[in-house]
């Protein structure tokens, strides 16, 4: 892990008032996930790996659906911008689509998984400088802090924590497909926007 993209984490309040923090701590969520995943075995592995599936589609999905729709207006070279994240995006999700159903104990998911967090962590990393701080200056505090209520509720459904009881529960592993997941996000996020107005 490089410390070159260690996120700046405020306190749980900034992130309440402040999407870029709440992104940017979810990018720290994610890669405590790949070295959780990394550093397990067997059933262990299997719920780090669930969780970290959770909450790329989640986080991905909420980018798609606040950040990046923002920073297209917003933004100064926006179009571009955003266009290149997207395909970043997409590259990443179809990794994780064909990582989706792994089996963790396969010697081939090792590999797999790196080449993913590779992908992912650039992505990352390209989302903070080239978009995040250029959001960060634009929008006003009303603005930040709407973008992060909807993240937010993205947020809730992808616990990064295990469950008690992991070892016997397969509703905690059992999410379904990576796309129904993300189905669900953009529901509850555009549903979070709209009230919010
Ligand atoms: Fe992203
Ligand atoms: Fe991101």
């Amino acid at each position: 892990m490089s410390d070159l993209d260690t996120p700046q984490a405020g306190d749980d309040r900034a992130m309440d008032d402040d999407v870029v923090a709440l992104l940017m701590r979810q990018h720290g969520d994610i890669r405590n996930l790949f070295d959780e995943v990394e550093a397990s075995q067997g059933e262990e592995r299997r719920d780090a790996f669930r969780r970290l599936v959770r909450l790329l589609a989640v986080h991905e999905t909420a980018e798609e659906e606040v950040v990046h729709p923002y920073a297209r207006r917003n933004l100064a070279g926006g179009e571009q911008v955003v266009e290149d994240r997207l395909a970043e995006e997409r590259a990443a999700k179809e990794t994780l689509a064909a990582l989706d159903d792994a089996d963790t104990d396969d010697p081939t998911f090792m590999p797999r998984l790196m080449k993913l967090r590779t992908e992912v962590q650039e992505h990352a990393r390209a989302e903070e400088r080239y978009e995040f701080t250029h959001i960060r200056r634009s929008a006003d505090p009303g603005q930040l802090a709407t973008m992060a209520k909807a993240v937010k509720a993205a947020e809730s459904m992808a616990p990064t924590r295990p469950h008690p009881g992991v070892e016997s529960g397969a509703a905690n592993i059992a999410v379904g497909p990576v796309a129904a997941l993300m189905d669900r996000t953009r529901d509850t996020v555009r549903k979070t926007m709209g009230e919010g107005g």
